[in-house]
């Protein structure tokens, strides 16, 4: 196994974490009704429940912060951010959004109408419920290999060209745009070659549509470009990023993640006309279009991490400790998707426990056991958070994959905590034979797509 390369950074200032008693932890979990997103934080002593706004600020961002302008309109903070957006990404129009869903729910709510289709590599849960709430359907265009979890192939989050071709000749004027999310974050964290979003970009063109990415991790994205694709190995990764948003008209980031920030998100647009078009819906909903939901320091904080992300010996580490983990988990029999992603490690759950059924959520009993065992904290991404219905006879349409996801926050935790990680999931896999349990939902909200979040579940013999 390779070690991961060290932090390059040390600690100045640090936050206490504390590991639950066993009685604790089932206490715990009987009052967030066995519901990862309901655990209090302080009874999690590793938090892999995401990386999205979990990382630690650098201190140029701390003193950022200090820089902030909150004037209501035209703040000096949103034209730093403006040039920040212009130089490591190349668009000219910005829309600062309070987060991710916040960007979707411009561009989506805006540009999309009810009974149409967006084709995507495989949209993320939030984008996938955005959809839906504008009555639209995703049109899922990941190639085959995403769904095969031991499969090892550089670029499974690479949209499969024949299935966008076909994607876009039977719903042409039903197709506002065409989108891509970097990395896959669904599909385990697989990035997007350079030349697939080239590809893609001409076959959008070819028939009129627009190209939009989901960027929230473009920098991990550009960095795995750099390693797999031998076209880019001599390029720096702020040149790949740059040439990967060449390829699109505008992207939606959450800027919680790569770019480094606990809060903010953006919509980037190449034309005045999109931009121009988006902009009522940000004063509905956002604020006012300088600031979208946002306070002028939150702004100054991103623009400094726009410039810190392409950092390489950051991503170095970065993507080597993740891999660590993986390689960690490995050694220990865990079946996780392979090659392991950018930001997390994915588990699969139904080959980790091939005696529960998918409609028994086995990526949740996962989470619960993993909890149990060390604190630490994860989430399914399988059946609860992505069932589909037949929309004809209401039917229950299972994921492709039931996934278990650890996401490893930013320059938060160390390399002698993934061996702890590794260590606690190794323990549930020796005894899980004896995990006899499915769970069903005692309580399940009625807007589809966001189950997962707000699941009561209740454990029940096998
Ligand atoms: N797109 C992708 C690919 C995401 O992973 C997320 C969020 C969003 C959009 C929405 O952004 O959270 O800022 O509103 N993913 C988080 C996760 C929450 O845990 O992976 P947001």
């Amino acid at each position: 196994m390779q070690r991961a390369f060290p932090e390059p950074f040390r600690f100045k200032a640090i936050e206490r974490i504390h590991l639950p008693s066993q009685e604790d932890r089932e206490r715990a979990l009987k009052e967030a009704h066995f519901n990862m997103f309901a655990l209090k934080a302080k009874d999690v002593y590793i938090d892999l429940l995401t990386d999205s706004g979990t990382g630690a600020l650098s201190k140029e961002q701390w003193a950022a912060l200090m820089l902030g302008d909150e004037s209501y309109a035209g703040a000096d903070s949103f034209f730093r951010l403006k040039d920040a957006v212009k130089d490591m990404l190349g668009f000219d129009y910005i829309v600062p959004a309070h987060q991710g869903r916040a960007a979707e729910n411009i561009l989506i709510g805006s540009l999309v109408k009810p009974g149409d289709f967006i084709p995507i590599n495989m949209p993320f849960d939030t984008t996938r419920a955005h959809i839906f709430n504008a009555q639209s359907q995703p049109i899922n265009c990941v190639v085959d290999a995403a769904f095969n979890p031991e499969l090892e192939q550089p670029f499974k989050g690479n949209v499969d060209l024949a299935k966008l071709e076909d994607a876009l000749k039977t719903h042409g004027d039903k197709i506002p745009f065409v989108m891509v999310t970097v990395t896959n974050n669904s599909g385990g964290g697989q990035p997007v070659s350079l030349q697939n979003l080239r590809d893609v970009s001409a076959m959008a063109k070819k028939y009129g549509k627009k190209l939009f990415l989901d960027a929230a991790r473009m920098a991990e994205n550009a960095f795995f470009i750099k390693e797999r694709e031998p076209e880019c190995a001599k390029m720096s990764v702020a040149a790949i990023l740059k040439a990967m948003m060449d390829t699109a008209d505008g992207a939606t980031i959450s800027c919680k993640k790569d770019p480094m920030v606990n809060i903010g998100g953006l919509v980037v647009l190449r034309s005045e006309e999109d931009y121009m078009s988006l902009l009522p819906r940000v004063v509905l909903f956002e604020g006012f279009i300088t600031y979208g939901g946002l306070a002028g320091r939150d702004l100054d904080a991103l623009a400094v991490g726009l410039r810190e992300m392409v950092d390489e010996e950051y991503l170095a580490h970065r993507l080597s400790q993740v891999r660590m983990l993986g390689d960690m988990l490995i050694e220990g029999g865990v079946p996780i998707i392979r090659p392991v992603g950018g930001h997390a490690i994915f588990i699969d759950a139904c080959r980790f426990f091939p005696h529960i059924p998918q409609k028994y959520f086995p990526a949740d009993v996962l989470s619960i056991e993993i909890y149990r065992e060390g604190a630490v904290r994860g989430v399914g991404l399988g059946a609860l958070a992505f069932e589909d219905k037949d929309p004809v006879t209401g039917e229950k349409i299972m994921p492709k994959l039931e996934l278990y996801r650890m996401a490893i926050a930013r320059r938060t935790y160390s390399n002698s905590h993934m061996e702890y990680i590794a260590q606690t999931v190794v323990d549930v896999y020796k005894r899980r034979d004896a995990v006899r349990y499915g769970l069903k939902l005692t309580y399940e909200p009625p807007v589809p797509g966001i189950t997962h979040f707000l699941a009561r579940l209740e454990p029940f013999s096998l």
